[in-house]
């Protein structure tokens, strides 16, 4: 579908619940509506008529979307309709999911995994599930899954926890991102380290590090490096959202429970197709309003102008 500035739109992230049972310090302010959700039909029918406005791709966020009940048979429900789906999670509740998530045939699985010291685990999420989500990656690995770990640079992520990360994932052959933090409302002001800090830091630990050109899993963002020490070779990614914005090329909206679809997620406006639905829209309408929303999807985000002034946790991840 085509997008404003030249861009083409194809990818769908659709937020199925606000729940979740993490509250990690920089996503959630508290406060957020609760309830409110779209009944699944509802979320499929519009997911259905973004698939004919030209959506090819559908992401499933939250909140954890594993927590809210059907998440699965929505999955498999959806799979016929697009060419890529995905699903993102906090990783509470892989472990008891794996094989349902493999046999839905999903094409990726994304784990939020910032840490993987307990303490600060549970100083960061409020809660001590640091070996639930462990064990949860180890059960997906079982069955296959196409894994990815996200893990958002904070502050007091140190040299050797990068390294830690580096080995856990390299020796499980996942592919690990590094997002840098954006400033929204629930951050307090906090920010984290840039991508080039952890270029700086890697390579001051001795790794070289080579951009991995035309190297993508999946249709993300991130941009790819070989690293290498002695014998160690590994692979990262890097979500410079901040520092090295990709919003040119930016091919996604974002739909989150309640029906509303925002074209960039720094940006309030929206089209409210939950308010369409309950009006009885007929799908022609919803189909147009959705490229209309891809039409007018503002140029970029502003996080270094102001930080945004909502959670996460609202939109979707
Ligand atoms: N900045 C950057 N990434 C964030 N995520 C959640 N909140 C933020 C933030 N403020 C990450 C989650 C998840 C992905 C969807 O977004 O950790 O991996």
């Amino acid at each position: 579908m085509q997008g404003s500035f030249a861009r083409k739109i194809t990818y769908l992230r659709l937020s199925v619940t606000q729940q979740c049972d993490l509250a990690c310090r920089y996503c959630r302010k508290g406060g957020e509506a609760r309830g409110e959700e779209l009944p699944w039909p509802a979320l499929l029918r519009l997911a259905s008529c973004a698939v004919q406005a030209g959506i090819d791709t559908v992401r499933l966020t939250g909140g954890e979307p594993l927590l809210r009940e059907g998440c699965v048979d929505f999955l498999q429900e959806l799979r016929p309709s697009v060419k890529r789906l995905g699903l993102t999670t906090n990783g509470t509740h892989l472990a008891a999911y794996a094989s349902a998530l493999a046999a839905a045939g999903i094409n990726s699985v994304n784990v939020s995994l910032d840490t993987l010291d307990r303490k600060r685990f549970s100083e960061w999420t409020g809660r001590d599930l640091l070996p639930q989500v462990l064990e949860g990656i180890d059960e997906a690995l079982k069955y296959r899954l196409p894994l990815k770990l996200n893990c958002v640079l904070l502050d007091d992520l140190t040299a050797a926890e990068t390294e830690e990360f580096l080995s856990y994932a390299g020796s499980r052959a996942l592919p690990l991102r590094f997002i840098e933090l954006l400033p929204l409302a629930a951050n307090d002001g906090r920010s984290g380290p840039t991508g080039e800090l952890l270029r700086q830091r890697l390579t001051s630990l001795g790794y070289r590090l080579r951009p991995l050109e035309n190297v993508f899993f999946g249709k993300g963002p991130a941009r790819y490096y070989e690293v290498k020490k002695g014998d160690f070779t590994s692979c990262i990614g890097l979500i410079e959202a901040l520092s090295n914005n990709f919003c040119s090329s930016c091919d996604r909206l974002r739909l989150d429970c309640r029906g509303r679809l925002y074209g960039c997620l720094y940006h309030r406006q929206h089209a409210d197709l939950g308010e369409l639905l309950a009006q009885g829209a007929e799908d022609e309408e919803l189909v147009a309003r959705i490229k209309k929303v891809s039409a007018t999807k503002p140029r970029g985000h502003d996080f270094a102008a102001e930080p945004a002034p909502f959670s996460l946790a609202e939109v979707g991840g």
